[in-house]
């Protein structure tokens, strides 16, 4: 195979492309994890994930993908026969459900159109019908990847309160965590699930629990068994710097330097810039004359924007044509609107000119992949992104 010049644009929902300053942390020799330089390297990691759920609360970090974390939010809190209220946005909720109904639990699934996110009000509804209080947890997809749509949660914790009903809010923040807003605490939410190799820019092989002090009260005496996902296993090890079993040593490098460079940057700006980047592609895919997937205005994310192709095209034909002619790899659709939508994924490490490329790259792929559709959605996002720097000044100097 010849080679191929130039950068790769890995445009996927994640993972995400890893900076070359996380890559370089990540390098370093790998230390004795039981040893007395480590203990800083642990406390940092989990005091930093505090200041990115945005809590005070327990976090748990895992060497697993996001799956084991969702797995651990189940076991730690439910038992057998326990019904959880789930939310249908895609397929990582359905995926969620089907884990649940694996685990012996026994899931509600309110019925989605992938469209948009969970809707608090048929989530109050349900639970005001529950009134022996048989549902011990409301599960729901933060930011969903398969379709690009995010679910209003603080208005899902109002929807709970509202119904004076005590199941826990567990939420589901894979790609969400570090790209766009997320508070725990502010929120509400007792048990969030998330992974390494989105907003946090690493490769896959972490990921994490925040768990509510009403949580861990709920873990200390029920949940199913468990033994590697046991969070007061790891409370007490955690507590300093340490781990029950061997930690990802190299990629905890590499988290705390992810913490920095997202501070340095300041969250506030790191989700004000997935905010426009979304707005910008999602105004190019307009003017191609394509359709974005997610149609509740308000609940389009930043990480990535799903688009759905005309009818009559296969979507995996179009990216595998971007792919072999201008090396871009985008995001497949996944079940249900499989090859009927592609994804581009605008999260991480990323700035308006890799956005530029990157829809330039979906254009060039429309037109070699004879995919009908009007010229210049690229123009119109340079546009976009034109104004926006113009707005932000403005308030800058005001
Ligand atoms: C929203 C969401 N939930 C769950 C998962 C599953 O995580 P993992 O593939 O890291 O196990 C993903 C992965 O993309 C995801 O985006």
């Amino acid at each position: 195979m010849s080679r191929k010049a130039g950068r790769h644009f890995l445009q996927i929902p994640g993972p995400s492309a890893v900076p070359d300053r996380i890559l370089r942390a990540i390098s370093a020799q790998t230390i004795d994890h039981r040893g007395p330089d480590f203990a800083q390297v642990g406390l940092d990691a989990l005091s930093g994930m505090k200041t990115i759920f945005k809590t005070t609360q327990d976090v748990f970090i895992f060497p697993a993908s996001g799956t084991g974390a969702w797995e651990a939010a189940l076991v730690n809190t439910l038992s057998e026969g326990d019904r959880v209220l789930m939310y249908e946005t895609g397929h990582f909720a359905t995926l969620w459900m089907k884990m649940a109904t694996r685990l012996g639990l026994k899931p509600e699934f309110i019925e989605g159109d992938w469209r948009g996110g969970a809707d608090p009000d048929s989530i109050e509804q349900r639970l005001r019908a529950d009134t022996a209080h048989e549902i011990k947890a409301v599960c729901v997809v933060h930011n969903e990847t398969s379709t690009g749509s995010v679910s209003p949660v603080a208005a899902v914790r109002h929807a709970i309160d509202a119904a004076g009903h005590p199941a826990l809010l567990m939420v589901d923040t894979i790609s969400g965590l570090a790209s766009i807003d997320f508070r725990f605490d502010d929120w509400g939410v007792d048990v969030a699930v998330s992974g390494s190799q989105k907003g946090l820019m690493l490769p896959p092989g972490l990921s994490f629990n925040a768990a509510s002090a009403k949580a861990m009260e709920v873990a200390k005496t029920g949940g199913m068994r468990r033994s590697y996902w046991d969070w007061h296993d790891m409370k007490a090890l955690n507590a300093t710097g340490y781990f029950p079993y061997t930690p990802a040593t190299n990629l905890l490098y590499g988290l705390n330097e992810a913490i920095r460079m997202l501070h340095e940057e300041g969250l506030d700006n790191v989700f004000a810039r997935h905010q426009r980047h979304g707005a910008a592609t999602r105004a190019a895919v307009r003017a191609w004359g394509l359709e974005v997937l997610c149609k509740q205005q308000g609940q389009e994310s930043g990480v990535l924007t799903a688009v759905m192709m005309p009818n009559g095209h296969s979507a995996d034909a179009f990216r595998a044509t971007a792919l072999s002619n201008f090396d871009i790899s985008l995001g497949n659709g996944l079940s249900k609107v499989a090859d009927r939508v592609f994804r581009i994924g605008h999260l991480g490490d990323f700035n308006d000119l890799m956005l530029i490329g990157t829809l330039s790259g979906v254009e060039l792929g429309l037109r070699k992949a004879g995919v009908p559709h009007r010229s210049g959605g690229v123009e119109v996002a340079m546009q976009f992104l034109e104004a926006a720097g113009q707005e932000q000044e403005a308030s800058q100097v005001a």
